[in-house]
């Protein structure tokens, strides 16, 4: 995907802004970034001291993440887990995807990519989470934060008192992290959605372990907390990923709909199509496919369009689910973090 690209775009910005003298905007606290509403001023890098201190303490940015040869830490703790990782089933492909023929179709793995299993065959795995339990409810959610336009829509969630869970990239955490914290102090429900956005199937296990590890890392360095979730990119997990991610105490999401609303452009997708996979979810909402089980649509923050997308359909989710919440809080998840101080609200106390 096209992540790298954006910060040499936004490095060209912030050149052409220092030539014609843009005032400076405090780019040093989450309340001063929260309230550039600009988004090439947004997205023009910075430096946060407590990210440029700690960098070599992580692996390069953008790139597949393994454990630091000098990390004992990281090490330490593989090795204290690396016995409940599930070592017979094999790395699947590349990390850069691949495809499931030749694969048994008895699914022996609970490959998500194959067939969309979310109940994995090994009994000591807990079944991942697609939908939510609570009827006619929307578990709220946006991959690929933190994006660094993202003001004016966390501002309009704002404006509805309407939180999420946000599944962050640990590379964007580090590019933009006063934006990391901007979804802490709003509310938001911060979730893991790995280092460097790769296929997890791909990657050899101590690897798939550096991937969730440093993202963990990432956001407990800018934001101060220790997420319990994560959710794969592009879904791809199987049961031996899901040992990794559980041995982290890392609940694995999902979706059951999907709005695409990332491939808009991609090879000619128009804004229609993703129009109507909206549609399509506020239709089921309508005529009574979430009266037991709520459900959950796979969304992102990743760029303009994907954010436009959701602001222009809040109004009619909302008015075709009794209650949106972020998935935590549909589960009564009220210490979504390993530190104990910060708590959500439970279901009760959030919907509305
Ligand atoms: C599964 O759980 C059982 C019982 O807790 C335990 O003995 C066994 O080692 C576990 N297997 C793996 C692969 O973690
Ligand atoms: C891997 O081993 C576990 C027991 O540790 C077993 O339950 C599981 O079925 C095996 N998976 C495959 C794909 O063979
Ligand atoms: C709702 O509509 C969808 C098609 O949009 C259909 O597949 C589904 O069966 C309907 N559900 C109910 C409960 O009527
Ligand atoms: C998308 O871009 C347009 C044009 O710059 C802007 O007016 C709008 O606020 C942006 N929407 C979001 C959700 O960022
Ligand atoms: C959440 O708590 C509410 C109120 O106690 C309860 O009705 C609901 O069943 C709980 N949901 C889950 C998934 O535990
Ligand atoms: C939780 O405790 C940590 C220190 O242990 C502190 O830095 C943080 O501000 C506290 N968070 C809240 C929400 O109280």
């Amino acid at each position: 995907m096209h992540f790298p690209s954006l910060s040499t775009l936004a490095f060209l910005y912030a050149s052409s802004e220092l030539l014609v003298g843009v005032v400076a905007q405090d780019r040093t606290t989450e309340q001063g970034e929260a309230s550039i509403d600009d988004p090439t001023q947004e997205c023009s890098p910075y430096s946060y001291a407590p990210v440029s201190e700690a960098k070599n303490s992580f692996p390069p940015i953008w790139q597949p993440a393994t454990i630091l040869s000098t990390d004992s830490v990281a090490l330490d703790l593989w090795q204290s887990i690396e016995g409940r990782v599930l070592t017979n089933i094999s790395v699947k492909g590349s990390i850069t995807g691949h495809f499931t023929s030749g694969y048994p179709s008895s699914d022996p793995d609970c490959w998500w990519t194959y067939n969309g299993c979310v109940v994995p065959k090994h009994p000591n795995l807990s079944a991942d989470i697609a939908d939510v339990p609570e009827p006619s409810t929307l578990g709220y959610g946006f991959d690929d934060g933190p994006s660094c336009s993202h003001n004016t829509f966390y501002d309009y969630l704002a404006s509805k008192n309407q939180k999420a869970t946000m599944f962050f990239i640990g590379s964007n955490v580090m590019d933009y992290p006063l934006e990391a914290q901007r979804a802490l102090v709003d509310g938001h429900e911060i979730c893991v959605h790995t280092w460097s956005h790769n296929y997890m199937t791909g990657f050899s296990s101590q690897d798939a372990f550096a991937e969730l590890y440093y993202s963990l890392q990432a956001i407990k360095l800018v934001v101060g907390v220790t997420p319990t979730c994560w959710r794969p990119p592009y879904g791809d997990v199987d049961d031996r990923i899901r040992s990794i991610a559980s041995a982290l105490g890392l609940r694995t999401i999902l979706w059951k709909y999907d709005s695409n609303d990332w491939m808009e452009g991609v090879n000619g997708v128009p804004p229609s199509t993703i129009d109507a996979n909206y549609q399509s979810l506020i239709n089921d909402a309508k005529n009574g496919t979430f009266d037991s089980v709520g459900a959950i649509m796979l969304t992102h923050e990743l760029n303009n369009f994907t954010m436009s997308e959701a602001v222009k359909f809040y109004d009619q989710l909302s008015g075709a689910f009794d209650n949106i919440v972020p998935v935590g809080v549909a589960y009564n998840i009220t210490q979504p973090y390993v530190e104990t101080n910060y708590s959500m609200p439970t279901f009760q106390e959030c919907k509305f």
